[in-house]
């Protein structure tokens, strides 16, 4: 077992397991209705993935333009679900095919909003995929198109995730599981 940081980590999903996924799905989007795509990573999650996919997108013959964007949920003792945009994209959406990307989708308060955002500028249409499902905590009426890995429910680190901003650099998804 893996230790970083002087934790023990569980790996839930290996470095080639998902790099192997990731060019399985990059190969459906190839074959899906999605043309001239803008990629739209949320961030901070999602960059490492979004790192890997553009590229394995290229590979299967796309050239997508690539956008970020940062939504995050208002602090404690506020409704669930309500979410601010910290970083905004800077192209133009309207009439534009796209995709947006995050490491996890749980609630899906963060995709709900940001899917809804661009719908609201006029995108032509809006697909998700995500990394890991984990959808026995899923709030919002929302799925992906594409789905990595249907994650179970534990609190994942890795791949870009993190816990208090540790973590973010392993290059597969674990969970600490305690003291090395
Ligand atoms: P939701 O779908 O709006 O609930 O939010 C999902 C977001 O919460 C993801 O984009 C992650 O940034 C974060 N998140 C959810 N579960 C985990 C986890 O197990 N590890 C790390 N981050 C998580
Ligand atoms: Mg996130």
């Amino acid at each position: 077992m893996p230790i970083v940081r002087n934790k023990k980590i569980e790996v839930l999903f290996s470095a080639e397991d998902i790099d192997r996924r990731i060019t399985e799905l990059a190969e459906e989007v190839a074959l899906s209705e999605l043309k001239n795509i803008l990629v739209v990573s949320i961030l901070k999650g999602s960059f490492v993935f979004a790192a890997d996919l553009i590229r394995a997108f290229h590979r299967a013959g796309m050239a997508p333009e690539v956008e970020f964007i940062s939504v995050s949920s208002y602090g404690a003792g506020t409704q669930a679900g309500e979410l601010r945009l910290l970083r905004d994209v800077e192209s133009e959406v309207e009439g534009r095919d796209i995709i947006l990307i995050d490491d996890i989708l749980e609630s899906g308060n963060t995709l709900k909003f940001t899917r809804d955002l661009m719908l609201e500028r006029g995108a032509n249409r809006v697909a998700i995929i995500a990394l890991l499902d984990k959808t026995i905590r899923r709030k919002a009426e929302i799925d992906a198109d594409f789905v990595g890995f249907e994650c179970p429910d534990k609190f994942v680190v890795g791949y870009g995730m993190d816990v208090g901003h540790a973590f973010r650099e392993l290059p597969f998804v674990g969970v600490v599981t305690g003291d090395a």
